[in-house]
């Protein structure tokens, strides 16, 4: 028996793996959902048949995947491969800190559809910029998409980035051709600097500021008590509603200081009528009102996890834990649904991947060999609460990278080594096995020109 190997299971043990007969693509594909998960590569049609969309998606990623390996020829073949173990299979991708084209995200959103990531989380709002339009609000543009470096020398520069509606929808369907969900998320009630730079009559002060030029958290966030801030909320759900089809949208929730709202008039009346006793209960308030607003427009919302810091929250909203795993403990004890990307664990690919003097990256060492140790179905966690694990994905921030090219090469070759621990999971996951396709790995990327690190695995 000849074999091929592929990213993303062991090994594809080939029945009929004829290598001199090599056929062109692309082929007639027919798409067939069944009762198995097999690639059929015969002479004349190509036939991908999967126990679910999922699956189907992969095997088309598999079908690209040895395209590439075979210069654009597919062996004639057929193999068999594993559904997927977590059905969340997620890549998050930061548009904010600085700009990603585009052109650029549709590179990344390729390449992980090569090995079965089922969602694209896009964050489209921070401190450092607004990038896309809410309707009657065209200061987005005009200011909250901008911002300003002084260099050394006090000379100014412009950083400056806005996705159309057309950009928004255009990734939708480019995603969904690829069995990618998008979920665009809008930071609230924190990490809102660009948007009250445009109105600052959304903050607690209605200080005139400038969208934020430096990293970190900052002070100025949305005030509860403001009802053109919910107007705003509203009419910006409302809009990322109807452009993307997935049943998520993301709220944010992470690093959202206080201090302007401990003794905010306004906040204090909401405080008072709802019985809220700190301004972490305001927090939760916060967090379910945006949830409701998600929900009106039949979505559901997503937060990281600071959002169970507040006792009690809406049920529906997922919890995404970041801040390690306790995040994921919390809310699945209140019987939320939990995502997990803790920052430390394998799931922050801006993290540099090795101490060498050369890498690019931010704050900690992160080890590809750590995406695969991610014991995602979190053994310590009795069966009720590790059933509500809907998976986990990677994230990548922009602060240190300065375009969707630096971000490729923090992403790969980690996203493809948590894509592995994600479809195949802790039963059949298998170090060495990956370790063993790693020049397959190399020379995918190199096909497609896709950057990925050659750095140390472990
Ligand atoms: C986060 O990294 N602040 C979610």
């Amino acid at each position: 028996m000849k074999t091929i190997d592929c990213l993303l299971t062991p090994r594809i043990e080939s029945e009929n793996v004829k290598f001199d007969t090599l056929i062109g693509y692309p082929l007639d594909v027919e798409k067939v959902i069944c009762d198995e998960n097999r690639v059929v590569i015969s002479k004349d049609k190509i036939v991908l048949k999967g126990k679910g969309k999922d699956e189907v998606a992969l095997a088309e990623g598999y079908i690209k995947q040895l395209s590439l390996i075979f210069d654009g020829s597919l062996p004639v073949c057929s193999f068999s491969y594993y559904s997927p173990a977590y059905r969340y299979r997620g890549f998050h991708i930061d548009c904010v800190r600085h700009f990603v084209t585009r052109e650029e995200l549709l590179r990344i959103i390729d390449a992980m559809s090569l090995v079965g990531f089922n969602y694209f989380h896009w964050h489209l709002t921070d401190d450092q910029g607004w990038r896309f339009p809410v309707p009657g609000y065209d200061k987005l543009k005009e200011i909250s998409s901008t911002r300003y470096i002084y260099d050394n020398n006090d000379q100014k520069h412009v950083h400056q980035g806005f996705y159309e509606r057309e950009d928004l929808e255009y990734v939708n369907e480019y995603c969904k051709e690829r069995g990618i969900t998008v979920i665009p998320e809008i930071e609230t009630p924190g990490h809102a600097e660009a948007l009250l730079a445009a109105y600052p009559e959304f903050g607690c002060t209605g200080n005139k500021i400038d969208v934020q030029n430096n990293w970190g958290v900052f002070e100025n966030v949305m005030n509860p008590s403001s009802g053109e801030l919910w107007e705003f909320l509203d009419a910006a759900i409302k809009e990322l509603a109807s452009i993307f089809d997935g049943p998520f949208i993301h709220i944010g929730g992470d690093e959202c200081p206080h201090v302007q709202w401990e003794d905010h008039p306004g906040c204090r009346l909401i405080m008072e009528e709802n019985g809220l006793k700190n301004t972490s209960e305001l927090q939760g308030w916060f967090t379910s009102r945006v949830s409701s607003i998600v929900k009106k427009y039949g979505k559901r919302a997503i937060g990281w996890d600071e959002v169970v810091d507040a006792p009690e929250i809406d049920k529906d909203v997922v919890v995404m834990s970041w801040r390690g795993l306790n995040g994921a403990r919390t809310a699945s004890s209140r019987g939320h649904n939990v995502i997990l990307c803790p920052e430390n664990g394998g799931c922050y690919m801006d993290r540099y991947p090795s101490k060498e003097s050369w890498e690019l990256g931010n704050l900690s060492l992160s080890i590809p060999k750590d995406s695969y140790d991610l014991d995602i179905s979190m053994k310590e966690l009795e069966e009720e609460r590790r059933s509500l694990i809907l998976g986990a994905q990677c994230c990548v921030w922009g602060e240190k990278l300065h375009s969707g090219r630096e971000m490729e090469f923090m992403i790969f070759p980690r996203a493809y080594i948590l894509a592995e621990n994600l479809w195949l999971g802790e039963e059949r996951k298998d170090w060495e096995s990956l370790k063993k396709r790693k020049d397959i790995l190399g020379l995918i990327s190199w096909k497609k020109d896709i950057l990925c690190n050659p750095g140390k695995w472990e």
